[in-house]
């Protein structure tokens, strides 16, 4: 790729490092960053988890598109980290590629695991056995994500700031 549009989008499984690695990525390009769960919570009033108890995953899902609506009307320079499950919604990974470069963190089943072991914000995978919800969830989707990407990178076994580098020679930056 030559060269990167407005916005930088990192997409990938819960536990990926989206967040992370956009944090770092955005101080090396010296631009902004912000990430959409932050920004519905924001919206919203309520945790993510208080948002799927109390109004359902539905109701969170609406609210995800919403944003990517108003997103794609106003573009801006910055990165951007949206949640696992946003690039489902063929609708959202329209937005996504409207509104900037698709960047996918991809990660094994083992790594998100190790990562969000006794994590209690994610509430698709609280309950019992949660390896068997991150295999079946990851499983579901690891097509989809690599179908929204312009950008693909592995990252088990990497450091933050290493995604990010990497991210920024695939951009040329
Ligand atoms: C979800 C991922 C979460 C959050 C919500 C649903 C998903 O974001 O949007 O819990 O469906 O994968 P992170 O990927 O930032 O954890």
């Amino acid at each position: 790729m030559n060269g990167w549009k407005d916005t930088v989008i990192l997409i990938g499984f819960m536990g990926s490092g989206k967040s992370t690695t956009g944090i770092s990525l955005s101080h090396k390009l010296r631009c902004p960053f912000d990430d959409t769960d932050k920004m519905i919570e924001k919206n919203e009033k309520k945790s993510i988890p208080e948002i799927f108890a109390e109004s359902g995953e539905a109701y969170f899902r609406e609210k995800e598109t919403q944003l990517l609506r108003e997103l794609a009307k106003k573009k801006t320079r910055r990165i951007l980290s949206v949640g696992g499950g946003t690039p489902l919604r063929e609708e959202n990974r329209k937005l996504l590629r409207e509104i900037g470069t698709v960047v996918y963190l991809k990660v094994s089943a083992q790594t998100v695991y190790e990562r969000l072991k006794g994590d209690t914000g994610r509430p698709l995978l609280q309950g019992d056995d949660p390896m068997e919800k991150i295999k079946k969830l990851l499983g579901e989707r690891e097509e989809i994500y690599k179908d929204a990407a312009d950008i693909v990178i592995s990252v088990d076994e990497k450091s933050q700031t290493q995604a990010a580098e990497e991210i920024m020679a695939h951009l040329k930056w």
